[in-house]
Formats: C-alpha cells, structure tokens, sequence
C-alpha cells in the first residue's frame, strides 16, 4: 500500500516535472531566430486571462480527476455524456477579460483527459460527437474575434483517454507513441485551420518521452505555416517564443508569462476556497510587469459554463484598479530607479512608477536616484505630490496620511529626460 503510493506519487511527480523541467532547460538553450515584431503586442499586453473547462469542471474537483481518482475511460466516457453546457457564452468571458484589463484569452482546447471542446475527424471523445452536440471552440473563437480579443488556444500532448496510455510516467512504447503523435499534429492542424486566427498556441503535458516522440519540430513548423502570425510557448519541448513559469514569478531572459491560479486549483473546484486576495494578484501582476514578463491568470467556469462569482468579483475590482492604474502595467518593464522600501518599481518610457505596498503616510521618500523628477501624481485620485529632490535623495509630500487604494497604490513619476540611477546605483 505504502510502496503503491509512493509509486503514484513517483509518477505525478515525474510527469509535472517533465512539463516544467523543461521549460526550465529551456531558458538556457539556443532559442530559434524569434522575430521580435510578432511577440511585441504581447509583451506590451502583459496581462491575460487563462480559462481551464472541459468535461471535469462538471464534477468540480478539479482538471486532474480522471488520473487522481483512477477513473477508467468507460467511466469517464460518460462525463462528457452528461457534459452539455446551458449557459456557455463565451461572449461573456470575453466581456469579463476585458473589464479585468486583460488583453487576451487562452482557453484549454482539450486537457491531458484528451477531450475535444472542437471538432475533431481523428477523436470521437469532442463536444460535438457527445452531450454538447455543438463546436464550443467555435463559439469561442467567434467571440474573440467580434470583441477584438487576441485569442490562444491551450492544447495538451497527453491524453490520458487513449488507450493503453495510463498509467503514464514511463515510455509508451514506438506504435502507441506514433499514433498519439499523429492525433496530435492532426488536431493542431484542425485547430489552426478552423477558427480564423489564432494569436497563441500554449502546449501543455509533454510526456516523457520528449519532443522527438511528439515529432514537435515539425508542429511548430506546421503551426507557424498555418498561422505565421502564431506565437507559441515553451511546453511542447523546444523554445518557441515564450517561457512558462508556473504559479511563480521567475523572470527570464527571454519573454516569460507567469501563469497563476486565483486559488490552488486550475479546473473548477467549488471546494477550493483558498483564493488570493485582490492585492496579492495585483502584486503578481506588478511583480511580472515590472521585470518584463506576462501574467497569465486563470478562472475555472463550472460544468455549465459559468465563471464562478467570487472569481467575476475578482475580476471586476483588478478592473477597477487596471482603469486607474493600467499605464504602470501595459507595455512595463523594469526601471533604473527603484524603491525597495515602498515596493516594486515599473518604467514606461520616461515615466516611472512607484507600485507602493508599505505607504509610508505623508511623505513618500526614495533614493538612488541619478535624475530630476518633474512632477509626481497618484494615479488612484489624480493628486500631485510637492517634490523635494537633494541630491540623489526623492521626497514626495503632501500626500494622504492613509493609502487611497484599497489594494496597490501608485505614484506616477514624469522625469526631465530619461530616468536614471545615481552612480552607484542601490544594489
Ligand atoms: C500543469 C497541469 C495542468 C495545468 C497547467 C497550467 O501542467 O498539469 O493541469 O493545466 O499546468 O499551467
């Protein structure tokens, strides 16, 4: 009992290390010519909502179930029977990513379950051919284009329906390999063939028997054919344009997107309570911006297709706040100024932005700081802060005794010229 356990845990293990290992290996590796202007809308975008939905949001504990709970297929087969979502509009999602200040959307087109929300000629386990009877891709894709929205399509290799697949965490063998292969470069083809434009492909659970066994140079090369706008991540085992920490913020050398969940579970699970207060997911979303990186954060609608409301309460104050405060977030990156005793510190141009996380009371002071500042405004009320600058030494005063933001407050600062440390800067 002990030793099966073990194994079971040996093989979870194995498997998410795979996918994130290797994102991780990535980053040292020799990336392919990128072109720069291809990925420059999503590096300014900076802030994206992930969607995780398929037939296991019906019974609500999460994406993993098949494989935790060690339900056959014939079992599970019959979730997707069941699966016919009443109030799936995806015009809604879109609506609600916007709101939040998101600039794109990456939904899961099928989860390492192997089941197709699209329609699929080489799997019969899709929405069309089951309860749903309908292309929920489909309607997806309709909605982003109509609402403007960069849409990405997240695509997992493993497909724990297939048979003779599970259980995973060790080579499938040649023949098995080469037919999942085959599924899978026929369903990214259908994908990027079916739904106009697809901006992101987001692979997920690469096994290990690695890209070669995914033939995952060729998929890339069929996907930039089909999509020669496309950018796609990390996941399927080589570089591709972006990397992909998960549930942290690592920063990189490369463009990276930190993805999160807004509690611990990506697939709806009604029983996860453990969601991060507004301010922590706005100090994620600050903490990427402000080292060039994107912030990728997820909702999990239920079987019906629903965003749950604690999550579209979510999602409604990050908007409230992005209005006030998004010019500190959108095309970000890091600033030569910094002010490690209020917070975190982002540069747009010539402007920089203090993302205060200890406001000090009336007086704001910083250092290090090499050149003149001009003005200084609090981006939640509009105030302007009296400066006082000797040398390289900042005090922003007059300002309110109590922080006017509930969550993360923010004072733009407008430089004479370009903003620069003093020499030699704080380290
Ligand atoms: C992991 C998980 C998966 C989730 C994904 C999100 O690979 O297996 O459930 O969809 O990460 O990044």
């Amino acid at each position: 009992m002990k030793l099966t356990l073990k194994l079971l845990t040996l093989t979870f293990v194995l498997f998410a290390f795979t996918s994130k290992s290797f994102a991780q290996n990535l980053d040292k590796a020799t990336l392919p010519e990128q072109n720069n202007s291809k990925i420059q809308w999503w590096q300014e975008a900076k802030f994206g909502m992930f969607i995780h939905w398929g037939v296991y949001s019906a019974p609500g504990r999460g994406e993993w179930l098949m494989y935790q709970e060690h339900i056959p297929f014939s079992e599970y087969a019959l979730l997707a029977d069941q699966f016919n979502p009443q109030k799936y509009n995806p015009k809604e999602w879109v609506a609600k990513a916007k709101e939040a200040g998101m600039r794109y959307v990456v939904l899961t087109t099928r989860h390492h379950d192997g089941f197709c929300l699209f329609d699929s000629k080489v799997s019969d386990f899709t929405a069309p051919k089951t309860g749903a009877k309908r292309d929920l891709i489909k309607e997806f894709a309709d909605a982003c284009h109509a609402a403007g929205m960069r849409m990405g399509f997240y695509y997992s290799l493993q497909d724990w329906h297939f048979p003779g697949v599970l259980p995973q965490g060790s080579p499938v063998g040649a023949s098995l390999q080469k037919m999942l292969a085959d599924q899978a470069h026929e369903q990214i083809r259908e994908l990027l063939s079916n739904y106009g434009a697809v901006d992101i492909l987001w692979f997920d659970g690469l096994t290990v028997d690695g890209p070669e066994a995914w033939r995952s140079k060729e998929l890339l090369e069929m996907a930039r054919k089909l999509q020669p706008n496309i950018i796609i991540n990390d996941r399927s085992g080589l570089p591709g344009d972006f990397a992909t920490p998960e549930n942290a913020v690592t920063a990189q050398s490369r463009p990276w997107e930190s993805c999160f969940c807004m509690n611990r579970t990506w697939g709806y699970a009604p029983n996860d309570r453990n969601y991060k207060p507004v301010a922590e997911i706005l100090r994620l979303l600050a903490s990427c911006a402000s080292q060039s990186g994107n912030f990728l954060l997820n909702v999990s609608p239920d079987g019906d297709g629903t965003i749950p409301p604690e999550q579209a309460e979510i999602l409604k104050n990050i908007g409230k706040w992005m209005k006030l405060n998004g010019k500190a977030i959108y095309g970000a990156g890091p600033s030569p100024v910094v002010a490690p005793n209020l917070g975190m510190t982002s540069r747009v141009g010539n402007k920089v932005y203090l993302l205060i996380q200890r406001w000090p009371g009336t007086t704001v002071p910083f250092a290090w700081c090499g050149s003149k500042v001009k003005s200084a405004r609090m981006l939640t009320t509009g105030q302007y802060a009296r400066i006082e600058q000797k040398g390289d030494r900042v005090w922003l005063h007059d300002l309110p005794q109590t922080p006017p933001d509930p969550w993360l407050n923010v004072i733009e600062l407008t430089f004479d010229g370009e903003p620069k440390a003093s020499e030699p800067a704080y380290r």
